[in-house]
């Protein structure tokens, strides 16, 4: 078996983008491209240069302006399309044509209309075109899966012989199973005459849900490039996810014996990247890249994170880009998380009730889905929950369509009875409203993430917004819920100013009067 690391060939600016929900427009795709250099992926896909204009401009751009990966376009196999495709990679450093025609007898019948003579004539043919433009062409016979495996056979010798460097089999529909696509590649490997001049590559549809696992199993048979997209975005199920593959290798490293070429650490800034440019989240427990998928809430389970991390962890949040494993404290958590977080939020746990805090915090648990730091300081200092020092007593905002357009005026009132308000220009109306808000209180506090999510259903529906923020060294969360995305989102940094400007005041030396941090 290679030693060879399985090259990254990925496709989410093809086939994730032409997905209905995902369209990118010429400067999200150039960004994403960055980011996919960034994350050192063999392979971009940036497009299909014939399909449009605008998608010929963008496989021109990335061409033009992203160094590293070897950038792609796809075509069909005629001299339009693997002509605009020559056209748009001029540019690029590394240049690879991809060409396709549909081999399976349900497509060759009632798409193509050809026989599979006409068939294997024009493969090779697309392949001979494209390698008079490029050294690096690869093939691919759309439906592979569902094609006679003698006549995939014999085209995949013939477009080798032709000139094309990887020939891919793509599960056009996700239809095949692990144990299928792993005898087909070793059936490939076996009957095509020059195989050991090209790279098998594969690209599975996940309609099945098994997009990931065909894909690994072709990589235990020998294949070298595998096709997949970053939060397995694709037609309908979409693709193999990237993350899931590339973490598979790294992880089991034991039993596949193979590697690749991937920053892992970049795994989660690029999910995020494209979750916001396109406005499609994942879902919260989505393997590697979801919220949950370094969250403990159990007890048990927090517990044994907290005395070693691989008791629930077979990976280390670090290396995907997650910053730390987030212990949710919630109605499942136990009394070593609880103390755990105490201690974090500067506690001295040898000093506080633990016994009362505890029952307390079991009880507003009952009511309330999450506990955050805020409402776990309250409980320790008998604050009531969410407690100030500050009030928002006036928020004004006004959007604008240019950048800086939106601008915000706030007004905070402080429990010493002092009122700071500010005004604030803005990149859209929410972050000039937090720039004002933060402004007012003097704090250095640099927000990091917004998420909104709807909590209740209908027109009318709740939304929650989950405010984060830099503070110093640590991150800060804070929650709101409301109709109103903005009332919501002001309500969770209100959170994140109050539990910062209390630990100010733990920090700032006690007045003689004030009781010992400690005697809590
Ligand atoms: O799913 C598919 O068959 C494709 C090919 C064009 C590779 O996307
Ligand atoms: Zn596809």
């Amino acid at each position: 078996m290679s030693s060879q690391p399985v090259r990254i060939f990925d496709t989410t600016l093809r086939d994730g983008e032409q997905s209905p929900g995902f369209s990118m427009t010429q400067p999200q795709k150039l960004r994403m491209a960055q980011m996919l250099a960034a994350l050192r992926v063999d392979v971009i896909e940036a497009g299909f240069a014939a399909a449009s204009e605008g998608d010929f401009n963008c496989v021109r751009s990335i061409a033009s302006e992203i160094e590293g990966p070897t950038i792609c376009s796809l075509s069909r196999c005629n001299p339009g399309d693997i002509e605009a495709s020559g056209r748009a990679l001029e540019t690029a450093a590394a240049k690879r044509i991809h060409v396709f025609i549909a081999t399976s007898p349900i497509h060759r019948e009632h798409k193509l209309k050809m026989s599979r003579e006409q068939v294997l004539e024009q493969a090779v043919g697309g392949v001979k075109m494209a390698r008079e433009l490029v050294d690096d062409v690869e093939f691919s016979a759309e439906d592979a899966i569902r094609t006679e495996p003698e006549f995939l056979i014999e085209v995949f010798e013939a477009v080798i012989a032709a000139g094309a460097g990887t020939i891919n089999i793509p599960d056009t529909v996700g239809y095949t199973t692990p144990g299928e696509m792993g005898r087909l590649v070793s059936q490939i490997r076996q009957g095509v005459g020059n195989i050991d001049q090209a790279v098998i590559s594969t690209h599975c549809h996940n309609d099945l849900g098994m997009a990931v696992a065909n894909s690994l199993s072709a990589v235990e048979a020998g294949a070298g490039q595998i096709e997949c997209t970053i939060n397995g975005i694709g037609e309908r199920a979409g693709n193999a996810s990237l993350e899931e593959i590339v973490m598979a290798l790294r992880t089991r490293a034991d039993h596949y014996g193979r590697q690749t070429n991937i920053d892992t650490t970049k795994l989660h800034p690029a999910s995020r990247l494209l979750a916001g440019i396109t406005g499609t989240f994942v879902a919260r427990n989505k393997a590697i890249v979801g919220d949950n998928a370094f969250a403990h809430e159990a007890g048990i389970h927090q517990h044994g994170v907290l005395e070693h991390a691989e008791t629930y962890e077979i990976m280390k949040p670090e290396d995907v880009g997650v910053q730390k494993s987030d212990l949710v404290l919630g109605k499942h958590s136990g009394r070593h998380a609880v103390s755990d977080r105490i201690k974090a939020l500067g506690f001295d746990v040898e000093n506080v009730d633990m016994a009362s805090v505890f029952k307390s915090f079991k009880a507003l648990a009952d009511r309330k889905k999450r506990i955050y730091d805020a409402d776990l300081e309250a409980l320790v200092t008998g604050q009531a929950a969410r407690g100030g020092p500050w009030q928002l007593s006036a928020l004004r905002v006004v959007s604008g369509s240019g950048e800086e357009d939106a601008s915000a005026s706030v007004s905070l009132t402080h429990e010493s009875g002092e009122v700071h308000s500010e005004e604030s220009s803005g990149d859209g109306p929410l972050d000039a409203a937090f720039k004002a808000m933060i402004r007012a209180t003097g704090l250095a506090l640099r927000v990091s993430g917004l998420a909104v999510r709807s909590v209740t259903q209908g027109e009318d529906a709740q939304g929650e917004a989950e405010v984060r923020a830099q503070w110093g060294e640590s991150e800060l969360k804070g929650t709101g819920v409301s109709t109103d995305i903005i009332a919501a989102s002001t309500q969770g940094l209100l959170e994140i100013i109050n539990a910062a400007s209390r630990q100010v005041n733990r920090q700032s030396p006690p007045r003689e009067d004030a009781p010992a941090r400690n005697s809590v």
